[in-house]
């Protein structure tokens, strides 16, 4: 016969025993498992999932129905078309002539009779979403314009062919004309990024890129740079004030808006900067009836520039660098009304001051 003590103290253990498993389940087991999802990535899959489940489901419903109504868009597409308008006065850039400023320049436009869409391409500027837009528009399927052989802007221009100047203002009477303008510092950086320091195997730029190494590459960064086989953001920009300097012509990725565009010579209807792309885009699509046709494409979002970026190459430059940049953008500062804040504080300080005073009085780039 067990006496009572003992059974009691047999309960009491057992309690224990269960209170010393369920403590390790909580404490040791559980954090384990965690731990083990965290690392395994199982747990932010799950969360992940789930995000962009409701993310889709506010799209489809919301897609077109932005914060701002279409009357504030409208308004500010006033204020900027105002804005252009005095500019282009002020600075002698509506007057007819012969050079590259002041000849209105057709050719980087798509005319798209169907749908009285005209639109300038301007490279870096979400130019890859309205390309892919455009060849939508012309009819192109899915399948073509997924295949990686074919270039877009090869596709559009057979069914886009350029126009004569003629023919432009002809278009742009009756259509709802638009061009996509973004700050002129993170275009160039967009565009050296993309087409220099990422630039494609056996490519042009990859070439250009080599020669510029080999041109302004100095004693010393040649050890500490041995294995970056593209130039750095100061050696390209080093070459890219040389061109100017010696009157070469621009790039289509980094040239000027003003030069590329021409948009004192042409009337543009709506003028959609990258700051405020999605309601502008979203503006444009509404207003050209096109919701049913074209959805506002995010090609190249990942690869928008962020103020960590702006800083970290920036930072590389001197100040009388991006001074000089700054005349080399000046017309694109001034019509679309951006300035040089964000960027000259970040660049280096100038060894030699008098650079510097003399970039500020400069307008020209060479000195
Ligand atoms: C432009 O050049 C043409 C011929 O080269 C000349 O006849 C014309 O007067 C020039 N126009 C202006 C505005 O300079
Ligand atoms: C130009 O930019 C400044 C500063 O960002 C802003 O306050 C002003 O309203 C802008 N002007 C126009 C016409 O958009």
């Amino acid at each position: 016969m067990v006496p009572k003590k003992c059974k009691r103290t047999a309960i009491a253990q057992w309690k224990f025993a269960r209170r010393c498993i369920f403590f390790t389940t909580t404490v040791c087991i559980i954090p384990i498992i965690l731990v083990f999802m965290v690392t395994t990535d199982q747990y932010v899959r799950a969360v992940r999932a789930r995000k962009s489940y409701g993310k889709l489901q506010t799209e489809q419903t919301d897609y077109y129905t932005e914060v701002k109504t279409w009357d504030d868009v409208e308004k500010r597409n006033e204020r900027r078309r105002n804005h252009l308008r005095k500019t282009c006065k002020l600075l002698g850039l509506n007057k007819v002539g012969n050079d590259s400023l002041h000849k209105p320049n057709p050719w980087e436009f798509l005319i798209n009779k169907k749908y009285q869409l005209v639109w300038c391409n301007v490279f870096k500027a979400a130019s890859t979403s309205w390309m892919y837009n455009f060849n939508i528009l012309a009819g192109y399927n899915q399948k073509i314009l997924d295949d990686v052989k074919q270039v877009p802007l090869s596709l559009a221009r057979k069914r886009y062919p350029r126009p004569s100047a003629k023919e432009l203002e002809e278009a742009i009477k009756n259509s709802l004309s638009f061009i996509i303008v973004r700050h002129p510092l993170e275009r160039l950086l967009s565009a050296y990024r993309d087409k220099i320091q990422h630039s494609m195997p056996r490519t042009y730029h990859q070439k250009l890129g080599f020669q510029i190494v080999a041109r302004y590459r100095s004693k010393a960064d040649k050890t500490k740079l041995r294995k970056q086989r593209w130039p750095s953001f100061s050696e390209f920009v080093r070459y890219l004030l040389d061109t100017v300097k010696n009157k070469e012509p621009f790039d289509m990725h980094w040239a000027p808006i003003t030069q590329f565009c021409t948009p004192c010579m042409f009337n543009f209807k709506f003028i959609a900067h990258t700051e405020t792309l999605e309601e502008d885009q979203n503006y444009i699509i509404h207003q050209a009836g096109l919701e049913g046709i074209i959805k506002p494409e995010w090609r190249n979002r990942g690869k928008g520039i962020t103020t960590e970026q702006i800083n970290k190459y920036y930072s590389e430059l001197t100040r009388t660098q991006i001074l000089h940049l700054y005349n080399v953008y000046r017309y694109d500062f001034e019509l679309f009304n951006y300035s040089l804040s964000g960027f000259i504080e970040v660049g280096k300080p100038d060894e030699d001051p008098s650079t510097l005073l003399s970039a500020i009085n400069s307008k020209d780039p060479s000195i």
